[in-house]
């Protein structure tokens, strides 16, 4: 098969785990005769530098004539301490995935057996977790309109605005996921006091009929904060919008450890975008240091998701596996952080692992 993929390494440590995954991208293209590839474009902060626009055209043209999008990480501290920037790296994440119609966000949320002392939680709490967060990614408050600051600077607004075919789509997705594993789907919202919330609930409620396989239920998002961290076990498939997805994932990935672990995959209208949950990191960027394993993980839910190569993926995934049990990690995940591997060692033990 023919892989023509976008690489968008980013900001902060973005380069370094990049370099690892297209490492292993490779070599998992040429051991199952694969033709790779790949031209790498500039997003966030770096674009901002050197074309003043943190998402250019150029990029965008790039990722539509694409199969499948590679993302580092984006974000720049210069820019989180200066709220008066006009241009933010962020803003261009948000119009990636605007432009490309990524309405959903897939976060699988595993944890390792090795890496069970590594969560703070107790033992029995997550020792077989498995489940997949799906959060509803070009909706919501961060898109709604309108958002800004009175004419005087002392009120600012930002609006939560969700339609019925944004809703009826990432419902329609999020089920269609249940019914493909343990056919439960919880419905995280806050319908006991926005208004959007309770269009998601009528229309989850609406949608159940068309699914009778799947059991429903719905949580409100403060009680899910919490569900998720004391019984993890308890969910299946978990759907939600924007801003609370952004919010529980981050929280799921202790689960599982580290955040440096959890990949993501970013689907709807034009290619899909494969992409860490982490963000650019940037006190550690430069020192290789950072785990590469999120973004690993990523190119092997692009295998999956964009090429339906689950071989592939399934080794990928193995490779990532073997290099934890092992102990060949970076200092987030060591138990001696003076036995630590760099980024591009860990690169080096799962390329040595996929090479034999
Ligand atoms: C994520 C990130 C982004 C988000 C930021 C960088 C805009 O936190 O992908 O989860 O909030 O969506
Ligand atoms: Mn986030």
């Amino acid at each position: 098969m023919k892989l023509n993929i976008a690489v968008l390494p980013g900001d902060g440590i973005g380069p370094e785990i990049m370099e690892q995954a297209l490492r292993v991208t490779k070599l998992i293209c040429q051991k199952f005769g694969h033709e790779l590839i790949t031209k790498t474009a500039l997003v966030g902060a770096v674009a901002i530098d050197e074309v003043g626009n943190p998402y250019p055209d150029t990029t965008h043209d790039l990722c539509m004539n694409s199969d499948a999008v590679l993302f580092g990480a984006i974000g720049h501290p210069r820019f989180d301490n200066d709220p008066s920037a006009k241009v933010r790296p962020e803003q261009g994440l948000l119009a990636m995935r605007k432009k490309l119609g990524l309405y959903a966000n897939i976060r699988p949320v595993i944890v390792f057996d090795s890496l069970l002392d590594k969560s703070p939680l107790k033992l029995d709490r997550i020792q077989g977790v498995d489940f997949v967060a799906i959060r509803e990614l070009t909706g919501g408050i961060y898109f709604g309109q309108p958002q800004g600051r009175s004419e005087n600077g002392d009120t600012a607004f930002d609006s939560c605005v969700y339609t019925r075919m944004e809703v009826e789509r990432i419902l329609e997705l999020a089920f269609q996921f249940a019914m493909k594993r343990n056919k439960r789907l919880t419905v995280v919202d806050k319908a006991n006091v926005l208004a959007t919330s309770r269009l998601w609930r009528q229309i989850a409620k609406e949608m159940e009929p068309k699914f009778p396989e799947v059991t429903v239920d719905y949580m409100f998002v403060d009680n899910a904060a919490m569900q998720i961290i004391q019984w993890p076990k308890k969910f299946d498939v978990m759907v939600t919008e924007n801003m609370f997805g952004d919010i529980l994932t981050d929280e799921a990935s202790v689960i599982s450890g580290s955040m440096g672990l959890l990949p993501s995959a970013s689907i709807g209208i034009h290619t899909s975008v494969f992409e860490p949950i982490h963000g650019s990191y940037p006190q550690a960027a430069g020192l290789n240091i950072a785990n590469p394993c999120a973004t690993i993980l990523s190119a092997a839910m692009m295998f999956e998701y964009a090429f339906s190569l689950m071989e592939e993926g399934a080794l990928i995934r193995k490779a990532v596996e073997a290099s934890i049990v092992a102990g060949a990690v970076t200092e987030d995940l060591a138990d001696d952080k003076s036995k630590a591997l760099s980024t591009s060692a860990v690169g080096d033990w799962i390329i040595e692992y996929l090479s034999k």
